[in-house]
């Protein structure tokens, strides 16, 4: 058997799963326009677990009904109602053997589609690099964001907890907290998207700050015997080459916050997870694994099983993520562990909208061709 390491079952935290093989959280923009999972999500997620996929991520589920949502058809967790609706979607995954984690995220100055809020605010009324997903419905270059107010940050802290109760009150098996790819956290996170002159900004530690106090009310919401994971990335979506200016010594600090706030996991992403994170020496996995003193799971073009288990078993990762591969894949780890053929990820499948109903379609057009 290929990558036998990635079979092998493994804790984070409390949470055992049968295997290494993640399925990286994924926004389909899916849900209904109040932000409710639908059947066809459960259907959606149920596969990964029954084609062999330990644990499943959900994309990023918006957290409160003020500033977090960032995308239309986006689903939350941010109302009783929306995580009543995620029920089937976790029982589904359970059904078919696996886990599931539910990622909070709140997009802060990139929100490009709120149905609650017709502005978006993150740590400082800065200009955003990029320009927003037209797969997402969005259009043109992001709006000028407005700098949030200390009782702004304290409610995006407090949805952040209440969400996560609701996930483990819809049976969740754990959070994961979307501390990367350029959302609020990782905005906050990042010098030129906070300029704050308050306790938020500043030197590193304190543009930290609000990723660690997230997690404290998190953990102070959900006890101790949930689990609470972190997502990291250098990259993010609307600026993919960022690299943090104070390299090993920056990693150092923040997976050793991290971990000590104190969460279950880590997951880092990069665009290739085995890359070195900062020109030369460790991958930034490898860095995790390194300061901080939790299971890590690495995220990023690790589609070639052997790379993958080389990454486990030289002890630069527990787990390993995947996402392109996965959707084209449901059963990517059934594929890998009987040796049949892996189909090559088909971009159609997010063009023009990465939603669901897309990816059906074009499965039924190349089902008939
Ligand atoms: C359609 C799509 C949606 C994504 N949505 C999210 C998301 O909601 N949250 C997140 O942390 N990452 C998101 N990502 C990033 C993936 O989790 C992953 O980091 C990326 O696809 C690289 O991994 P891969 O090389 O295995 O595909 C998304 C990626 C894709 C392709």
């Amino acid at each position: 058997m290929k990558a036998s390491n990635l079979f092998e079952p493994v804790d984070l935290g409390p949470l055992r799963l049968a295997n290494r093989w993640v399925v990286a959280p994924m926004t389909r923009v899916s849900a209904t326009i109040d932000g409710q999972a639908t059947p066809r999500m459960a259907r959606y997620y149920a596969d990964f677990a029954a084609g062999g996929f330990g644990l499943v991520i959900t994309e990023g589920i918006y957290t409160d009904r003020a500033y977090s949502q960032g995308y239309l058809f986006q689903p939350g967790l941010a109302a009783d109602a929306q995580r009543d609706a995620w029920r089937p979607v976790v029982a589904g995954v359970h059904a078919a053997g696996g886990r599931i984690v539910a990622q909070l995220m709140h997009a802060g100055a990139i929100s490009q589609g709120n149905a609650h809020r017709a502005v978006a605010k993150g740590p400082s009324a800065v200009q955003l690099a990029g320009v927003q997903m037209s797969f997402y419905r969005g259009e043109g270059p992001y709006r000028m964001p407005e700098a949030m107010t200390l009782a702004e940050i304290t409610a995006a802290i407090d949805g952040f907890a209440a969400a996560a109760l609701r996930a483990r009150e819809a049976g969740f098996d754990g959070v994961e907290l979307h501390g990367a790819n350029g959302y609020l956290l990782d905005q906050f996170l990042t010098e030129h998207t906070n300029r704050r002159e308050d306790g938020y900004g500043g030197a590193l530690v304190q543009r930290l700050r609000l990723g660690v106090e997230v997690i404290t009310a998190v953990r102070e919401a959900v006890g101790a015997g949930f689990p609470v994971g972190y997502r990291v990335s250098q990259g993010k979506v609307n600026d993919f080459g960022h690299k943090w200016r104070g390299a090993e010594a920056d990693a150092a600090l923040v997976f050793r916050a991290l971990s000590a706030a104190p969460i279950d996991y880590l997951h880092t992403t990069e665009f290739e997870a085995w890359q070195p994170a900062f020109g030369e020496g460790p991958s930034l996995a490898a860095l995790a694994r390194r300061y901080g003193s939790v299971p890590v799971i690495a995220n990023g073009s690790l589609h070639d099983p052997a790379r993958a288990a080389g990454m486990v078993a030289r002890g630069e990762a527990d787990l390993i993520a995947l996402g392109r591969g996965a959707l084209s894949n449901a059963d990517w780890p059934r594929r890998v562990r009987d040796g049949l053929p892996l189909e090559e990820f088909d971009r159609a499948l997010l063009s023009p909208l990465a939603d669901l109903a897309n990816a059906d379609r074009r499965r039924a057009r190349t089902a008939r061709a």
